[in-house]
C-alpha cells in the first residue's frame, strides 16, 4: 500500500530529498524554540567592560549562537554616539556599540540574526518607538480573553495568595528572551477588562516577581487598572477622579508599586467602554480621568495609556465614535498620557481603513494598538500572517501634515513632538508548548516586535527572516538555493497571500463584522437576536437589502468620511477614487453596480469568496509538497489546521453568499462553485463546533 502512494517522478524526488536532508530535521519539534534556534555554533572571544546582568546576557547569547568564524573576536562597547537613539546600536563585523546595556543585548540578537540569514553586518539601528509593548488580556484566574494558546503564563486559578515557582521563572525568562530578541520592551500583565484585585498586595507581590525576571532583558511591566479600584479595593464611596480621597488612594498605590518595582512602566486604562467603569460615571471626562492618573505616576516616571476604544449602542455609526469623543480633548492631556488607538475605527477586523484619530490629534500623544491574537482572523486555526495587515496600517497616509503623513510617522514622533512614543500589540501567548497555539502564529509575535522596532520594515522582509530562523535546519541551509527555492519561497509566498485570502473568504470589498455571535469565529451575517445590542449584530454593518449592500459612510450617509483629512475624505467619498478594498466600508451600492473588473457587484462578491476559498486549497497543496523539509510534528500540525481552515472557509463562503443571495436574487456566476451547505443548516449551527447553536448566545 505504502509503496503504491509513492510512484512516479514526485515520489522519486521525495525520496531523494529525504535522503539529502539531515536526519535531525525529521525529529519531532514542538515549536517551543520559536525563531531562536542555535544549531551548529562556533566558539567566539568576547570582551566587554560593562558588567551589568544585561551585558552578561548579550555575551551569553553571542557565545551560544555564534555562527561566524571559530575563534573570532568581538568587542562590546557601552558608549554614547550621536547616531544612537535610545536603546539603538551600531553593528560592525567585530563590534557592537550601544548607549545602554539593553542596546548591547538588542545588538547581539540582531548580529546573530544577520549571521543566520546572511545580512550585512555594518548597520546602525534605532527603535521607531520608545515603548514597544505587549498587552496580555490575561485574567487573574488564568484564562485569557481572546486567547487561543492555552492558559496565562502569568496567572493561574489560585485558591490563596498567588504563588511563583521555579518553572514560572524559567518560562518568564524564555518569554523575556524571545521578546528582547525582537526588541519588545514592555508587557501589560493583565486584561484591559481589569480586575481591581490586581492592585492588592498579594498580586502586586507577584507582579514584582515577574518584573524581577523580565528586567535584565530590558522589559518593564505595566498593569491594566480598573477605574473603580478605589471603591472595590479601597472601600471608598466613590472613584470620582477629582475627589481628594480618590487621588490620595491612587497616590498611595503608586508609591507602593514603585517601592517594589522602581522601573514600573505605568497603567493601561479601558474606561467607559463595554461596561467598564470610568470618569463619565461621575460626569467627568476622559481628560479628568487620564490626567489624574498621569499626575500620580508622573513623579515616578510612569505613563498612562488611555484607550480610545469607546462606543455606545445608540449611535448610528460606531466607526465615528472614538473620534467624536476624543478630538475635543486634543491638547488637554498631560505629556505622560498616550491615547491608545486601535488600527481601525471599529475593532481589529480582517481589513479596516485606518482610524481617523491618527494624525488628527496633533497636540496629544497617540499610540497604535494592533491585535496579534487572531480574534477575528481564525484564532489559532487559520494560517494568517499579519505582517501585511500592520504594514498596510502603518503606511496608510493620513495627509494630516501633507503627503507622507503615514500612521507610522504620526505616532513615532517624527511629525509631532511627543514626550513618549509607544506601540501596543495584544499578545497571542499562552502556556501551549509552541507559545501561540500554532506554529505560524509565532510569525505574528515576531512580526509585531520587528515592526515595533522598525516601522519601515516590509512584511515580506520580516516573513523571509522568520521562515529562515524558524525552519532552516542549520545556518548553511538558509543560504542554500535548493532550500530557498524548495521551501523558503513557497512558504513566504503563502504567508504574504494569507491575509488577503482570509479577507476574501470572510468579508471582501470592505465588508466587516459579519461574524457569528460573540465568539467571532465563522459567518453570521444573519445573526440579529432581539435582545442583543444592534451594534453587536452583523446586519448593522453590512446593511444588505433588496437595494444593495454596504455601509453608507459618505458625506451623504453618516459622513464618517469627513473625519479624515480633506484629501483622504474626498478619496473615500468618491466612488471613482475609493479603493475597492474599502468599497462597502464607505458605500452602500446596488447589487448590479459595476466594479473595476467590469463585473456586477454581486458577481464580484461571489468571485472574491470563491477566490479566497481557492487560495486555501492552494496553501494546502503547497504545504503538502513541503513535507520533506519539515519535522513531522510541525508538518502535521500545520497540515491539519489547513484542512480545518479549508472546511471553515467553505462554511464562510456558503453562509455569506447564500444569505446575501436572498437579497440580490441573482444567480451564482460561472466559476463560482455551488454551495455545499444550505442556509438553513448553517444558520442553525455554531460554525466553530458545527453543532446546534445554544439558544441564548449574546454579546458582540
Ligand atoms: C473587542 C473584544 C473584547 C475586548 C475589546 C477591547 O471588543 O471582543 O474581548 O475586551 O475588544 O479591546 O477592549
Amino acid at each position: 500500500m505504502v509503496i503504491k502512494i509513492f510512484t512516479g517522478t514526485s515520489a522519486f524526488l521525495f525520496f531523494l530529498l529525504a535522503l539529502l536532508l539531515p536526519a535531525a530535521r525529521l525529529k519531532a519539534d514542538d515549536g517551543h524554540g520559536l525563531w531562536l534556534r542555535n544549531n551548529k555554533t562556533n566558539p567566539v572571544i568576547i570582551s566587554c567592560s560593562d558588567k551589568s546582568a544585561t551585558a552578561m546576557l548579550a555575551i551569553e547569547e553571542l557565545k551560544d549562537g555564534w555562527m561566524g568564524k571559530a575563534g573570532a573576536k568581538m568587542l562590546l562597547i557601552v558608549k554614547f554616539d550621536q547616531s544612537i537613539k535610545g536603546d539603538g546600536y551600531i553593528l560592525k563585523p567585530q563590534s557592537i556599540q550601544a548607549a545602554t546595556p539593553v542596546g548591547l543585548l538588542y545588538g547581539a540578537f540582531d548580529y546573530l540574526r544577520r549571521q543566520k540569514v546572511g545580512e550585512d553586518l555594518h548597520v546602525t539601528s534605532n527603535p521607531s518607538y520608545q515603548r514597544r509593548i505587549l498587552n496580555h488580556w490575561d485574567n487573574l484566574n488564568g484564562t485569557i480573553e481572546r486567547g487561543y494558546a492555552g492558559s496565562s503564563i502569568f496567572w493561574r486559578n489560585e485558591k490563596q495568595a498567588p504563588t511563583v515557582t521555579e518553572a514560572d521563572r524559567k518560562l518568564w525568562r524564555e518569554y523575556a528572551r524571545a521578546n528582547a530578541s525582537v526588541g519588545i520592551n514592555g508587557a501589560v500583565l493583565n486584561n484591559v477588562n481589569a480586575s481591581p484585585i490586581i492592585l492588592s498586595d498579594d498580586y502586586l507581590n507577584k507582579v514584582k516577581e515577574v518584573a524581577d525576571v523580565l528586567r535584565p532583558y530590558g522589559m518593564r511591566v505595566y498593569l491594566s487598572v480598573n477605574f473603580a479600584s478605589p471603591m472595590v479595593l479601597g472601600k471608598l464611596a466613590t472613584a470620582d477622579p477629582l475627589a481628594p480621597g480618590v487621588i490620595n488612594w491612587w497616590k498611595d498605590k503608586a508609591n507602593e508599586i514603585y517601592k517594589a518595582i522602581p522601573d514600573f512602566g505605568g497603567f493601561l486604562v479601558k474606561a467607559n467602554s463595554e461596561g467598564q467603569p470610568g470618569p463619565q460615571d461621575y460626569k467627568r471626562t476622559h481628560v479628568d480621568g487620564a490626567n489624574m492618573l498621569a499626575d500620580v505616576l508622573q513623579p515616578h516616571g510612569g505613563i498612562v495609556m488611555w484607550r480610545a476604544f469607546v462606543y455606545s449602542a445608540s449611535d448610528k455609526d460606531r466607526a465615528k465614535q472614538a473620534y467624536e469623543e476624543f478630538m475635543p480633548f486634543d491638547g488637554r492631556f498631560r505629556d505622560n498620557v498616550i491615547i491608545q488607538v486601535k488600527n481601525g475605527p471599529i475593532d481589529f477586523q480582517p481589513r479596516e481603513p485606518f482610524s481617523p484619530l491618527f494624525g488628527a490629534m496633533k497636540k496629544t500623544s497617540v499610540m497604535p494598538e494592533f491585535q496579534i491574537t487572531k480574534e477575528y482572523l481564525g484564532e489559532n486555526i487559520h494560517l494568517v500572517y499579519l505582517g501585511t495587515l500592520w504594514e498596510e496600517a502603518l503606511k496608510s497616509d493620513t495627509y494630516q501634515q501633507g503627503k507622507g503623513s503615514t500612521v507610522a510617522r504620526c505616532t513615532d514622533g517624527s511629525l509631532y513632538p511627543q514626550q513618549y512614543t509607544a506601540i501596543a500589540g495584544v499578545a497571542n501567548i499562552g502556556l501551549d508548548a509552541n507559545w501561540c497555539g500554532s506554529n505560524f502564529d509565532q510569525a505574528n509575535w515576531y512580526a509585531y516586535g520587528r515592526l515595533a522596532w522598525d516601522n519601515q520594515l516590509t512584511a515580506t522582509q520580516i516573513a523571509d527572516e522568520w521562515v529562515k530562523l524558524t525552519f532552516s535546519p542549520d545556518q548553511t541551509t538558509a543560504g542554500d538555493s535548493k532550500w530557498q527555492n524548495g521551501f523558503l519561497k513557497p512558504v513566504t509566498a503563502m504567508m504574504m497571500k494569507s491575509r488577503e485570502a482570509m479577507v476574501n473568504y470572510e468579508m471582501p470589498l470592505g465588508l466587516h463584522h459579519i461574524f457569528a455571535a460573540d465568539r467571532h469565529y465563522g459567518p453570521g451575517p444573519w445573526y440579529a437576536p432581539k435582545k442583543v445590542r444592534v451594534d453587536w449584530t452583523p446586519p448593522y454593518y453590512h446593511k444588505a437589502g433588496a437595494d444593495g449592500i454596504g455601509f453608507d459612510r459618505t458625506s451623504k450617509g453618516t459622513a464618517a468620511v469627513n473625519q479624515y483629512q480633506q484629501t483622504v475624505a474626498d478619496e473615500f467619498d468618491n466612488l471613482k477614487t475609493c479603493p475597492e478594498k474599502y468599497l462597502l466600508w464607505f458605500h452602500h451600492l446596488p447589487w448590479t453596480y459595476q466594479v473595476a473588473s467590469g463585473r456586477t457587484l454581486w458577481d464580484e462578491i461571489c468571485y472574491r469568496y470563491q477566490d479566497g476559498l481557492q487560495s486555501v486549497k492552494e496553501f494546502q497543496k503547497t504545504w503538502d509538497s513541503l513535507r520533506p523539509f519539515v519535522d513531522e510534528q510541525r508538518f502535521e500540525e500545520v497540515q491539519s489546521k489547513l484542512q480545518r481552515q479549508y472546511h471553515d472557509a467553505q462554511v464562510y463562503k456558503d453562509g455569506c453568499l447564500l444569505y446575501f443571495q436572498t437579497f440580490s436574487k441573482m444567480p451564482f456566476p460561472p466559476g463560482c462553485e455551488k454551495p455545499i451547505y444550505t442556509l438553513d443548516y448553517l444558520e442553525s449551527i455554531d460554525p466553530f463546533t458545527m453543532e446546534k447553536f445554544p439558544a441564548s448566545n449574546g454579546g458582540q
